[in-house]
């Protein structure tokens, strides 16, 4: 219900309704407020008729009056029938529903009564006639126009007559409106909807991604909107091209000259003496790190380019998962620390195996690197399902200290480490959950990070499946 297509249509559907709905009160009230009142010329004419037959009557017999009324008919369109006394058609004519009781309220009343509900109206007159018996002239304008309700079941005034009026009348304007809020939804939300895919697209990384020339052909705000968005994502593209292209350079260079470092290293370490092996070693533990660092930022950097040109296979993710453990597992054995799997359903995503599997391997490494001596790095992958898409989730536990809850978010950033691990000499560089969460930001899935209730950090990697 929150897209804004459908609000539009309910929107505008309803304001229709009610706008119909309150029409054809209105008028019902105004068609309320007409009976018993007639146009003039027609409240004269019926005046003179029913005298004229009412004296007729009595003077030269039904045959006349019928003829009367015939004449009548054919000059006005009216037809019309003479009520006596007792309530009866003179001539045995049956009179139209509603007559009967219309001469009965015309009997009780000086001029014109009538009856709007039957489709064509019926007036009624009494005229007394020269020996004092009351006629009623039933009149019953046959030019009349027939209303839109003419003909309907069930009696007017009823619900089911009502009810079945205003459908009708109501379906016209449902069918046209419906047409035209449909179009109208469509035409505003469909080019906020191309907008957002492209917006989408911009923060999975797709630097190229332009709105259509379709959309930027329209002359009006949207239009406008979509030639801001394609300026901004041209800029956007240029400098997160320039940013990583340093990065890149910067880190290609930097391996050349630690590479020389090293020779030189070994070249140091023959020629000097006992006393500079400590030293020398602390140079070569640096060099060390600062080359896994270039490495790790080579690697961020390949993965900010996106997945274009990279194998999109299929990816058994237990198999990769138990590969990422073993290994694991293997390294922390030396630290009296294992892991393992607790739980793994047969699970495949597509996507880029090098990123994914780096993505685990960066969560789980960590957690081997925190977890407490002694204790175990849990692993867990199964299946989710929720709006009707499959989702793979790794979990990873661990049983350390966990992170602070303020800067739980943060760890995902580059670079950054927790206090504590800035100053450990086993920290890392800060890069591997940027990479992890980049990985899986590529294939469309989701990272998060929490503290276990009874300590320690989980993981959760959340893949959509094939
Ligand atoms: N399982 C964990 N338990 C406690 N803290 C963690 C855990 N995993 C990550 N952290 C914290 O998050 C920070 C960032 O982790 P990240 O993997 O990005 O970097 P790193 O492990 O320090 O270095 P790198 O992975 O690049 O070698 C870590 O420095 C650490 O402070
Ligand atoms: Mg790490």
């Amino acid at each position: 219900m929150r897209s804004l297509f459908v609000r539009i249509l309910l929107w505008f559907g309803l304001a229709m309704i009610a706008a119909a709905v309150t029409s054809f009160i209105v008028g019902v009230i105004a068609e309320r407020q007409a009976r018993d009142v007639a146009p003039p010329h027609l409240v004269q004419a019926l005046g003179i008729y029913s005298q004229t037959a009412a004296d007729m009557i009595e003077r030269d017999g039904p045959a006349a009056v019928n003829a009367y009324f015939d004449r009548i008919e054919t000059l006005s369109g009216v037809h019309a029938y003479l009520v006596d006394e007792n309530g009866k058609e003179i001539s045995g004519e049956t009179l139209p529903a509603g007559g009967s009781e219309l001469a009965q309220r015309a009997r009780q009343k000086t001029g014109l009564v009538n009856d709007l509900t039957q489709g064509i109206p019926l007036n009624a007159v009494a005229a007394k006639s020269p020996k004092g018996a009351t006629y009623v002239l039933v009149a019953q304008d046959s030019s009349f126009r027939r209303g839109p309700f003419w003909g309907l079941p069930g009696r007017p005034g009823s619900f089911r007559f009502t009810l079945i009026a205003i459908t009708r009348s109501l379906l016209p304007i449902l069918l046209v409106g419906g047409v035209f809020c449909y179009w109208l939804a469509r035409y505003l939300s469909t080019p906020l909807e191309d907008l957002r895919g492209v917006a989408q697209e911009l923060a999975d990384g797709k630097l190229d991604t332009r709105v259509s020339d379709k959309l930027l052909k329209r002359r009006d705000e949207i239009g406008h909107l979509g030639r801001d968005v394609n300026l901004m994502a041209a800029r956007i593209e240029s400098l997160v091209q320039a940013q990583r292209r340093l990065l890149g350079d910067i880190s290609h260079e930097l391996r050349s000259p630690l590479a020389r470092q090293g020779v030189a290293l070994g070249l140091a370490r023959r020629r000097a003496g006992a006393d500079a092996a400590s030293a020398l070693d602390r140079i070569e533990r640096e060099g060390e790190r600062l080359n896994e660092m270039i490495g790790q930022l080579l690697t961020l950097t390949r993965f900010e380019s996106g997945t274009d040109g990279l194998d999109n296979v299929t990816i058994d993710l237990g198999g990769l998962v138990r590969e990422v453990a073993e290994d694991a597992d293997y390294e922390a054995h030396d630290r009296n620390r294992s892991v393992r799997i607790v739980r793994d359903e047969p699970l495949s995503i597509n996507g880029v195996p090098e990123m994914i599997r780096s993505a685990v391997e960066n969560v789980v490494r960590n957690a081997v690197r925190h977890t407490a001596e002694g204790s175990s790095v849990d692993l867990t992958l199964s299946a989710e399902s929720s709006n009707g898409h499959r989702t793979a989730l790794i979990s990873v536990r661990d049983h350390g200290k966990g992170v602070p809850e303020d800067v739980i978010e943060q760890i995902f950033r580059p670079f950054y480490r927790v206090e504590d691990d800035r100053d450990r000499k086993t920290g890392g560089t800060g890069l591997g959950l940027s990479i992890a969460a980049r990985a899986v930001r590529l294939h469309r899935g989701s990272i998060k990070a929490m503290n276990a209730k009874d300590g320690g950090l989980v993981v959760e990697i959340r893949l959509p499946e094939k």
